[in-house]
């Protein structure tokens, strides 16, 4: 869609809005109501059969008595005229239908939605909605929606998929004072979604922050391409609902079952540079502060307080939202020496004591602000008897104001009725104050998480790792013409091979003689496994042995085998027993990735063997998947430091786990039909042996069939 198309949405020059109505009950009303106290700059055109008059404005009978250009039709009309209407737009040339009206695919009228749609585009319609309270625009100081009114105009987005919470948050950005550029409901999103609209505001002067309530996400792969390239330029925050387990996703091998749908979408939006908040009240604190902050030019905070136990409340609530603190000690005693009292404290958090007064705040403030290796400032204050709070309140302010566009500060404020006034005396101003270290800090973290992300470079270390697509999807025809949406060990060790994968050795023995060979070419121990398709899950069928030390045992087991796999399954066709290397011990992992039915191709990386499904210790990101955020799906798991090595171990070859990683999520990105690919475990030995790639296991769909 082109810029030009999007920008009649934001910026129309006429709105008509069909099924206006001079009932005030009716949202028709409302919506004419909001345009014309909102101070819309453009023509508006209410349109009812019944004509009259509504706020100074003539009713049209219909949009065909309407002279000048119509950008934007508000449909408020019931759901069986809105077919109707939209070709009554079509023919006025209309650009975009806003459809409010409900009664689509969200009560499962699916094909009423997709009419509509149709209709739409064969007129080269774009449709907002349906099913949403409309849109706001403060460029074009558009209301057009039926909420509360009184938006302020100011420098954040909203994007929300909830009505009933969009129009509550008309209502908390106007009593917190917050400044919208936009406010965009997108309802049952038929046709504009998030994407859309996101690639719009990215460009959008005025908007400095979006904030996303999504409920479900369709087409992720759209979604998170563009998140990936918003969040270059600026700071995006989400607010999803839908954490709880119900929305566990059901699969066929660990990367589905471990796969959270609620996991991979918070790994998802990490991975975008998206913040994801935990409430409404979160999200708005973190949007208000990303908003008015001065990105900062460096990491390190200092805190100043007048108590001890807040200063050390606030470094965990640091430690938890990932804010570093400046730790030069020497500095911060030569700096602090002559503006604390004797017994105050310089290291950081700097203790003013409960004696201090606002101008010692003012100095030490000063101080921190003054150097050009402290970035950030935390300031924390006890109420106390000694203390004037209204002289506090007045330096509070005039510090803000000196430093707010200069340097990140946040101020959090404890003590009783008189604190609560001036904190929310002070929220009014846009002061960022709380009433808790942890929310001032949490507003401080999201800044530096999203800071981090804006200065993050685009380009690839090293060369691209590339995949052999025909070969291996040779592989995959081979076994789709035997009717499997699966492949054997072997096949899937011929995948993982060509892959690039280091696989244990490996060979296919038919006969006992064959079996002892492949021992000796092999070296003891070794392991056998049954090679069937009958037989899918091997050890249940006593079709594995481990460890086998000499040829007397490669004898036993090989027979052993055989009989309790036909035991097992009287009419399995045994292929032969595959001879494998006994893998030494390392570092356990699973390395995965699927197609996920909201993302597309999706990575897995997590600890393995076999706790792996009560630990689910997993990390996901959208496939494919760079160097760098490879690293940074090993570094996120908890078990982590196994990898750096625990009590004296060396560290391991973290680089070649994601190595593995990078390989398996470019091959899913590239080869859809493949619908898992898992190795379970990956094991990972020491920095520079590399990694092993012990089980491989391969679901893919055969060509108009299902994976198995
Ligand atoms: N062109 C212009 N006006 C028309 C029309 C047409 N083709 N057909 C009907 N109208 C007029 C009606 O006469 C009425 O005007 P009046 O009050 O002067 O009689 C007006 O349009 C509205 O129609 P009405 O039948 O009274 O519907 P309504 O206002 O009760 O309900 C909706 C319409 C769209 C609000 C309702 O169907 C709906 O979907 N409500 C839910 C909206 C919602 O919650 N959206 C999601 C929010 S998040």
């Amino acid at each position: 869609m082109t810029r030009e198309s999007m920008d009649r949405l934001f910026n129309p020059r006429g709105v008509a809005v069909i099924g206006a109505s001079t009932n005030p009950a009716k949202i028709g009303y409302r919506i004419v109501e909001n345009m014309v106290k909102s101070g819309y700059a453009g023509q508006i055109y209410p349109i009812n059969p019944k004509k009259g008059e509504i706020f100074g404005h003539s009713m049209h009978a219909s949009l065909a008595d309407v002279d000048g250009p119509v950008d934007i039709a508000v449909l408020s009309v019931p759901a069986d005229h809105v077919l109707d209407a939209a070709a009554e737009c079509g023919a006025k040339g209309v650009a975009h239908l806003v459809v409010v009206t409900s009664g689509f695919s969200e009560i499962g009228n699916l094909e009423g939605e997709k009419e509509l749609v149709a209709l739409a585009h064969a007129h080269g319609m774009r449709v907002l909605g349906p099913n949403i309270f409309g849109i706001y625009s403060a460029s074009s100081r558009l209301d057009a929606t039926f909420g509360p009114g009184g938006i302020l105009p100011g420098h954040v987005a909203i994007i929300t998929q909830s009505g009933a919470l969009g129009i509550a948050m008309i209502g908390k950005t106007a009593s917190e004072s917050l400044g919208l550029s936009a406010l965009i409901s997108v309802g049952n999103k038929s046709d504009l979604d998030e994407a859309d609209l996101l690639t719009y505001l990215a460009d959008d002067p005025e908007t400095r922050v979006v904030l996303l309530y999504i409920e479900g996400v369709r087409n992720g792969e759209r979604l998170v391409r563009t998140l990936r390239s918003v969040t270059r330029g600026k700071h995006v925050v989400v607010i999803k609902s839908g954490r709880s387990a119900r929305g566990a996703m059901a699969a066929a091998s660990h990367t589905g079952s471990l796969a959270g749908a609620d996991d991979v979408f918070d790994d998802i939006m990490r991975q975008c540079g998206v913040l994801r908040a935990e409430s409404v009240q979160e999200a708005f604190d973190w949007v208000r502060f990303l908003s008015s902050a001065p990105l900062p030019s460096g990491e390190d905070a200092v805190i100043v307080t007048n108590g001890g136990g807040i200063g050390v409340l606030a470094t965990d609530a640091c430690e938890k939202y990932g804010v570093r603190l400046y730790d030069n000690q020497p500095v911060l005693a030569s700096t602090f020496a002559s503006v604390m009292p004797e017994f105050g404290s310089s290291k950081n958090p700097v203790d003013l004591t409960g004696q201090a007064t606002g101008e010692d705040y003012a100095r030490s403030l000063d101080a921190v602000f003054g150097r050009s290796d402290m970035h950030a400032g935390i300031a924390l204050y006890c109420e106390t008897a000694l203390f004037d709070t209204q002289q506090f309140e007045a330096f509070l302010r005039s510090v803000y104001e000196r430093y707010r566009v200069t340097k990140p500060i946040v101020f959090a404020l404890f003590g009783g009725e008189r604190i609560e006034t001036m904190i929310r005396e002070l929220r009014t101003e846009g002061v960022p104050v709380f009433g808790d270290v942890y929310e001032a800090i949490s507003v401080l973290g999201a800044l530096y998480r999203s800071w981090r992300r804006l200065k993050e470079s685009d380009v690839e270390e090293g060369p691209p790792i590339s995949v052999p697509v025909a070969e291996i999807r040779r592989v995959l025809q081979r076994a789709g013409k035997e009717g499997r949406g699966f492949l054997l060990a072997h096949e899937a060790a011929e995948v993982a091979l060509a892959l690039g994968l280091c696989m244990p050795r490996a060979i296919l023995a038919t006969n006992l003689d064959e079996a002892v060979r492949a021992a000796e070419t092999i070296g003891y121990p070794v392991v056998m496994k049954v090679v069937s398709k009958d037989i899918v899950h091997k050890s249940d069928a006593g079709g594995v042995a481990l460890n086998l030390e000499n040829q007397s045992e490669v004898v036993d087991a090989y027979q052993a085998i055989v009989r309790s796999c036909l035991r097992h399954k009287p009419d399995a066709v045994i292929e032969g027993i595959e001879v494998v290397e006994m893998v030494r011990a390392g570092v356990e992992t699973i390395v995965g990735a699927r197609q996920d039915a909201s993302f597309g191709p999706v990575a897995m990386f997590g600890l393995g063997g076999i706790y792996v499904e009560v630990m689910k210790d997993v990390s996901f990101r959208a496939a494919p998947v760079s160097g760098r955020e490879a690293r940074e799906m090993i570094g996120s798991i908890r078990s982590y430091p196994l990898l750096l090595g625990v009590r004296g171990e060396k560290r391991k070859d973290i680089g070649a786990a994601a190595d593995a990683i990078i390989r398996l999520g470019r091959l899913v990105a590239e080869c859809r039909e493949i619908s898992d690919i898992e190795i379970n475990p990956l094991v990972v030995y020491d920095y520079g042996e590399g990694v092993k790639a012990v089980d491989v296991r391969i679901l893919f769909h055969t060509q108009g069939g299902d994976a198995a």
